[in-house]
């Protein structure tokens, strides 16, 4: 009977996935959540002649000037000292060339620096103080990121205790208190990260795939990470592999959620792989979240996936985010918005 009723739940999940199947012309751009004007700033970039790298530098651009529900770009989700620090990639899969930014200070435009590193020096990832000097040299300009938004966020945390926070395993009592946190002598295993009020809607980003007319796959980031992360946190987002990952003849993937917990599997990577060997792009980015569930079957992620022919697909978990939707242009005409619900 068990049996039975497995086959049963396989066979209608599979129709869902062929059903869910689309098939798309290119060039296309896809990107995670309703940020439909990313993706329309995205793809005027192949109207206007541009590259996919142009198309997702300038859909994610987009996305900070307009700082996407408070989670990409300056202006919100402080760190643990009230401070917006930025992380951002961009990833060439036709030259397997990265430019990736973590815990960038005082820059705005991250998702241009991670340009910038892709196109101007041989590394692959810069971060911190030393990124903001690096960009400043490539002649961006420095600013202060808080806002009276992220200014309030911040004064609403302390006067809460500083809950929530993710520190474990320190005293005083992260639960009750503020720091500054001295480690304990006896470590205490806690893998619950749902008494931390992880939410989907504080540690959003937007990861973005652009497919040109002849297959070139392009992918990115950027995002402003987790809302009162421990200063010097680094999320997914700028992470090969993890936030996003591109590759010509297979496609691309893009992830967002608990961040923390997806770069440990490296989703987007494991997307595309899958995409490479004949899997569609719905399976391929369920079978990259499904290690993930066994092991954390609390966390709240998606992850989108574009192959070379432009056919897309999602998959997501958790009841953080219930039902996932994600942005698709690949006509001039109008951005349509798909949805998968969550398994
Ligand atoms: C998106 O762009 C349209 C104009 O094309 C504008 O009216 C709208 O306010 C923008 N959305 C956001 C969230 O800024
Ligand atoms: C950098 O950001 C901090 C706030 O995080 C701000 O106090 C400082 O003035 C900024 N520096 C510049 C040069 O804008
Ligand atoms: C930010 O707050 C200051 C005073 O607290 C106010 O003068 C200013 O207009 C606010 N700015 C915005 C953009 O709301």
């Amino acid at each position: 009977m068990a049996a039975f009723m497995r086959k049963l739940v396989l066979i209608l999940y599979l129709s869902v996935f062929f059903c869910a199947k689309t098939i798309s012309t290119l060039p296309i751009v896809v990107n995670t959540w309703p940020f439909t004007n990313a993706t329309e700033a995205g793809y005027n970039q192949f109207l206007n002649g541009g590259s996919a790298v142009d198309a997702v530098e300038k859909g994610c651009s987009r996305c900070e000037v307009l700082r996407c529900d408070g989670s990409v770009g300056e202006g919100s989700d402080p760190d643990e000292n009230g401070e917006v620090t930025l992380d951002a990639m961009i990833m060439d899969g036709e030259t397997m060339d990265v430019g990736s930014v973590g815990c960038l200070r005082n820059i705005s435009s991250a998702i241009s620096v991670a340009r910038m590193i892709m196109e101007r020096t041989d590394h692959t990832l810069l971060a911190g103080e030393l990124a903001t000097k690096f960009a400043v040299e490539m002649g961006f300009k420095e600013s202060d990121l808080s806002s009276n938004k992220s200014d309030m966020m911040y004064k609403q945390w302390k006067e809460n205790n500083c809950q929530p926070n993710f520190r474990v395993n320190v005293s005083p009592d992260p639960k009750k208190s503020c720091g500054p946190y001295n480690p304990n002598a006896v470590l205490s295993k806690i893998q619950n990260r749902e008494d931390k009020q992880v939410s989907y809607l504080n540690h959003d980003t937007i990861g973005m795939v652009a497919v040109d007319k002849n297959g070139h796959v392009v992918s990115g980031t950027t995002t402003n990470g987790l809302n009162h992360k421990v200063p010097g946190r680094v999320g997914d987002s700028p992470v090969v592999g993890a936030g996003s990952y591109a590759q010509n003849g297979m496609g691309g993937a893009a992830a967002t959620g608990d961040g923390d917990i997806m770069m440990r599997f490296l989703p987007s990577y494991t997307a595309v792989q899958l995409m490479g060997s004949g899997t569609s792009p719905s399976n391929a980015a369920l079978f990259s979240i499904k290690p993930i569930i066994k092991y954390f079957p609390d966390f709240n992620g998606a992850v989108i996936a574009v192959n070379n022919k432009g056919e897309h697909g999602a998959a997501c978990h958790g009841s953080g985010i219930g039902t996932f939707h994600y942005s698709v242009m690949d006509n001039p005409d109008k951005v349509n918005l798909f949805s998968v619900k969550c398994v």
